[in-house]
């Protein structure tokens, strides 16, 4: 079972300065965003995505090499890569949370679907409603289980978990939140490993069956999915460790741009 995935990690200092390294499309999808929040997420995960792409083909990454690389979306907003202006037959998917980005590859088709999923969360405080609302009966046990193990940090680091799970399984749905969050319902396999990883398995309304992977570094929770059996994904060389990074929230200072 080997599924080439893999992937990439960079912080807001990665950033190329400028828009040199952006293409066309990404320039002008850029211009339309008025919120600083909106704009430096957009630019981080273009930053991880481009990074990783490079990585996995050996292309240069000073912001020339970066421009031949698109970060861009289909209409119902997942994305997909070009370089030079072609398919390279890689598939890719973004996430950013807290100041940091990852970005997940693999080879196009190589998994049975071939769409994958990934979501990048911060362990934070959620309240009873949230687990009510968004999670399901067996993951609402799942939750209080975890928090008569390890208390309130065992209830949040659960909480989280499963919901960034549902996040990964519904970008494979290509649907994101657009889906009740109750549509796919996330497992947490109960078995140790020693690479930091952790097993998933998610149920989808549907009947599908995803896979999934998860692991938390320091602040950072990590979660992929994908449709059919994939080990987890390898880390792209040059890749930040989130385990030393810290979350920030950088925008707070000038929310609007130009203010
Ligand atoms: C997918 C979604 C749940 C991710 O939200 P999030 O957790 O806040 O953000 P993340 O950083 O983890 O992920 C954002 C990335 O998800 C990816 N994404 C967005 N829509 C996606 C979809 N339908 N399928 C798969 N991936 C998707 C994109 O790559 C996006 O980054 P980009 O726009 O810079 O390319 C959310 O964007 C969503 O629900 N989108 C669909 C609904 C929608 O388009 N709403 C827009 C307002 S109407």
């Amino acid at each position: 079972m080997t599924s080439g995935l893999r992937w990439f990690a960079c912080g807001e200092d990665a950033i190329p300065v400028g828009e040199e390294w952006l293409v066309a499309r990404e320039r002008e999808r850029l211009s339309r965003m008025r919120f600083t929040k909106r704009r430096n997420e957009y630019l981080l995960r273009r930053c991880a995505g481009k990074r990783a792409v490079a990585a996995a083909l050996g292309l240069a990454t000073d912001p020339a090499g970066l421009a031949r690389i698109g970060m861009l979306n289909a209409p119902g907003g997942a994305p997909y890569v070009e370089v030079d202006g072609g398919r390279p037959g890689l598939e890719v998917s973004l996430t950013d949370r807290a100041g940091q980005a990852v970005a997940l590859v693999g080879p196009e088709g190589a998994l049975a679907s071939g769409t994958i999923g990934i979501d990048l969360e911060i362990v934070e405080t959620r309240s009873e409603g949230f687990v009510a609302d968004f999670l399901t009966a067996p993951e609402q046990e799942y939750v209080a289980a975890e928090r008569a193990r390890a208390g309130s940090d065992g209830w949040d680091a659960a909480a989280n978990l499963v919901w960034s799970a549902k996040e990964a399984a519904l970008k494979v749905q290509r649907v994101g939140l657009r889906a009740d969050t109750r549509s796919v319902v996330v497992t947490v396999v109960p078995v140790a490993r020693d690479d930091g990883w952790g097993e998933l398995a998610i149920a989808a309304a549907s009947g599908e069956q995803y896979a999934g992977w998860w692991r938390r570094d320091g602040a950072f929770l990590l979660t992929i999915a994908t449709l059919g059996a994939a080990d987890p994904p390898a880390p792209l060389p040059g890749s930040a460790d989130l385990a030393a990074a810290e979350p920030v929230h950088s925008w707070l200072a000038h929310p609007v741009v130009g203010a």
